[in-house]
């Protein structure tokens, strides 16, 4: 008899990432406090993570992260005023994103050792069961969030489940990328794995976009982990042992709709423009606008 499917309840959000490439914007605040439209970069992908289901939120914090926590805490004097000024609206809108209490966590990553070292710094806190990943650099637009498709997909085949979506094949040696069985169907075995391979070896142009659910027994790989790609403890790398190694099955969901890389520049820009372009509220306007500029 098949193991049951455990559900996914929790979700990690590394964020102890230094936003060198938004200095001097980022000199005192955290990257992902960034705006695109009137949101933070991290609440867009909060909202896709609570919109797919996730009840406990897991950020993966450094110095000089504080205001993150703040973000996701209730702000009792700016509720007082808006009830006393009668800003319904506004009082709605932030009270009505906020995670419950004792929904968040917060723990630090001490130094910046790779991705697979600020995920293994969340262990404790996500226990023995499934969670999800997701990088909140990556902001993934589209009509279904991208990790309510997962959740579907995960629920039909369990284990370890990874977002792709094709990019450019002289942009590979800039990612993960992975090799499938059929890259044509919307959710199929991942093959092979390899983090940033250099210009022309990629298995296929099938790049880790930023969202996962993954098994706990990768906490145990990551705390034997060597340095990888780029002299840093690679996710990519413990994953690649808890399939070849420990017979795990790793799925790929194909993402079909846009991504902004929002740690760089023009990814953040983009993700601005494309945002707001989607509102009722401003993509009429903006669109006028933008047509006088060009
Ligand atoms: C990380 C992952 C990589 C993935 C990428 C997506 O790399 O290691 O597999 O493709 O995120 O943004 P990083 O961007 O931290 O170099």
């Amino acid at each position: 008899m098949s193991k049951p499917i455990k559900p996914i309840r929790k979700a990690v959000f590394p964020v102890a990432g230094l936003g060198t490439r938004f200095l001097p914007a980022t000199k005192a605040m955290p990257k992902e406090m960034l705006t695109v439209v009137d949101r933070p970069v991290i609440q867009h992908v909060v909202d896709e993570a609570r919109d797919a289901g996730i009840e406990h939120f897991i950020f993966v914090t450094g110095r000089n992260k504080g205001v993150i926590e703040d973000h996701f805490d209730s702000q009792f004097e700016l509720e007082r005023t808006l009830m006393e000024r009668g800003k319904k609206r506004e009082l709605e809108m932030i009270t009505r994103d906020l995670p419950g209490a004792g929904q968040t966590s917060f723990t630090r990553q001490q130094a910046p050792l790779g991705l697979g070292h600020a995920v293994w710094c969340a262990r404790e806190i996500v226990g023995n069961e499934p969670f999800a990943l997701l990088l909140p650099d990556m902001l993934h637009h589209s009509a279904t969030a991208c990790l309510t498709d997962m959740m579907k997909a995960y629920n039909e085949t369990g284990g370890n489940l990874i977002a792709v979506s094709p990019v450019p094949n002289d942009q590979t040696h800039l990612y993960g990328i992975v090799g499938v069985e059929n890259a044509k169907d919307k959710v199929t075995s991942i093959k092979s794995m390899v983090e940033k391979p250099p210009r022309g070896t990629a298995p296929s142009n099938l790049h880790i976009t930023g969202r996962y659910i993954l098994q706990p027994e990768i906490f145990d790989l990551l705390s034997r982990q060597e340095a990888g790609a780029g002299g840093e403890i690679q996710l990519t790398d413990a994953m690649i042992t808890l399939m070849e190694e420990k017979k795990q099955t790793f799925s790929a969901v194909r993402f079909d709709g846009r991504i902004y890389d929002c740690g760089s520049k023009i990814g953040f820009l983009t993700a601005n423009v494309a945002y707001a372009l989607a509102r009722d509220d401003l993509g009429p306007s903006l669109k006028s606008e933008l047509k006088k500029l060009m």
